[in-house]
């Protein structure tokens, strides 16, 4: 459906380059690459296809700006923290034109989104000058004792992914900065305009040059991937997106033994047993957890666990809900949902309402494609009857599609959330304390939200277990990823032992 894009206030953060050393640079070698509304298909403009020797320039510059940029305090970087802040926040408006315009976003959540990715830099504006080590008395005795201190892992490659423009790409830049490392971050190549005006708010703000890179491709990507995870100078790679890619760049990571945070697939169980305290709450909380983003996000419920005695009611009363969305254009009045980011995802939500039907999944609502809006739209979908057998218990769909399983009983649910090579997040509601204990400690995953469906928060240590990944965004350890521990040993005295050597 056509949308109208909203001009933006400041048109000069719409930025067709890739900022290196504190500048806004072309590719050398003229290569370019197209990016696209989602929505419309119509291009937006054009970012450099940056080459491995252009990528390898922001890696010297990052490395040129890191011994100054690690000896300053933690509360001089949380003040430039603050002011990446201001500026993210008086131009949150055109961050949220951007956000929509380049991956689909429905006005509302581009919203939501520039909050959450601001809430990162606040998080972490309040964590640099907390970066504290311990004091150990040494095994010994008096007179010696070791002091153990975190220091800033070097220069890190943060690799993020489309689905969150600026969130993602917050939540490792300003832990990144707040710990006093250098960045190199290559942003997806469907939403590299977001990034690119957070680099230009960060240059805006004082982050010195060479300090925050950002780094542009779309062809060259997999080159480009090589590069960030295989270059000496590379202290630490984050990243963000498939648990196939997560594992590629981990082995080419393994020749330099690279510090690694691996935030990657999902298949996220949402259980809700008859015990629930109310089945409105329990049906608002699925649809938050698996509509988000029209299903695009790593922790969306993938398989909707229901407990038989109010299954047909939990479906009912989900599927009247979902039927109320509104489907269209991100900037279009009222639209809850929009596209999804391309063909190739609308193809794999039809193969799996396709291959639930064929294995006789019912269809309540959607399973079709919406091409009266446009190539990239999929009705928001419900299904019931699902089993074990198909395609959606085991894959994530990323996508408006939501799966409905009915179990009996407490420990049968527990083995068929647990049944995923993956494990990021899992929901429980239920009104038993009791339970919610049991299964919140029983489920194979990194994060559980207790009757809520919403877990993301800079507060919480975001981050999976199982192929799902390790490390973790966010949070008072999320600084911990992007510091290295090192152990002084202070001796006032030496002890016998070592004087009668
Ligand atoms: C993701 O989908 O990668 C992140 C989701 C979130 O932070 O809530």
């Amino acid at each position: 459906m056509a949308h109208t894009v909203p001009p933006l206030k400041d048109p000069s953060l719409l930025i067709e380059k890739a900022w290196i050393n504190g500048a806004f640079v072309s590719s050398q070698t003229g290569q370019t690459f197209p990016v696209h509304d989602p929505a419309t298909g119509a291009v937006i403009g054009h970012c450099p296809d940056l080459t491995p020797p252009e990528v390898e320039s922001a890696i010297a510059a990052a490395a040129a700006a890191f011994p100054s940029f690690r000896a300053t305090t933690g509360r001089s970087r949380s003040a430039l923290l603050r002011r990446w802040l201001d500026q993210v926040l008086s131009n949150a408006d055109d961050l949220a034109t951007l956000i929509t315009w380049e991956s689909g976003k429905a006005r509302a959540d581009a919203r939501a989104e520039v909050s959450y990715a601001a809430s990162y830099i606040e998080w972490f504006a309040e964590e640099a000058p907390r970066i504290h080590g311990s004091i150990i008395p040494a095994s010994s005795g008096p007179g010696r004792c070791v002091c153990a201190s975190r220091e800033p892992v070097g220069v890190c490659a943060l690799i993020t992914p489309w689905n969150f423009p600026a969130a993602m790409v917050a939540r490792k830049v300003a832990p990144a900065l707040a710990a006093g490392c250098a960045v190199v971050l290559k942003s997806a190549g469907e939403t590299p305009f977001t990034a690119n005006a957070l680099a230009e708010l960060a240059g805006r703000a004082g982050v010195p040059a060479g300090v925050l890179n950002v780094v542009t491709a779309l062809g060259n990507t997999v080159a480009v991937g090589r590069l960030l995870s295989m270059d000496r100078r590379v202290k630490k790679l984050s990243f963000t997106g498939s648990t196939a890619v997560g594992k590629i760049l981990m082995a080419q990571a393994a020749g330099t033994l690279k510090k690694l945070s691996m935030e990657l697939g999902g298949n996220s169980p949402f259980i809700v047993f008859d015990d629930c305290k109310g089945l409105d709450d329990a049906v608002a909380g699925a649809l938050a957890a698996k509509f988000r983003g029209s299903g695009q996000t790593c922790v969306a419920a993938n398989r909707i666990f229901v407990q038989e005695g109010i299954y047909d009611e939990f479906a009912r009363r989900f599927t009247e809900k979902v039927e109320k969305f509104r489907v269209g254009g991100g900037f279009n009045e009222g639209v809850t949902h929009g596209p999804a980011i391309h063909e190739r995802a609308v193809e794999k939500m039809e193969q799996h309402v396709c291959d639930a039907l064929a294995k006789g999944a019912k269809l309540m609502t959607g399973g079709k494609r919406l091409p009266e809006l446009g190539g990239n739209f999929f009705a928001p979908t419900v299904l019931t009857g699902m089993t074990r057998d198909m395609l959606i218990f085991s894959e994530e769909t990323f996508g408006p599609v939501a799966g409905l399983f009915a179990f009996s009983t407490e420990r049968e649910v527990i083995e068929l959330a647990n049944d995923s090579e993956v494990g990021l997040a899992g929901y429980v509601f239920s009104g038993d304390v009791d339970r919610v204990y049991r299964v919140a400690d029983a489920l194979e995953v990194g994060m559980v939200g207790i009757n809520t469906g919403i877990i993301s928060d800079a507060v919480s240590p975001f981050g999976g277990v199982k192929e799902s990944g390790f490390g973790r965004e966010g949070s008072k350890y999320g600084i911990e990823d992007y510091t290295v521990l090192k152990a002084v040993t202070l001796c006032t005295k030496l002890d016998s032992d070592e004087r009668g050597r």
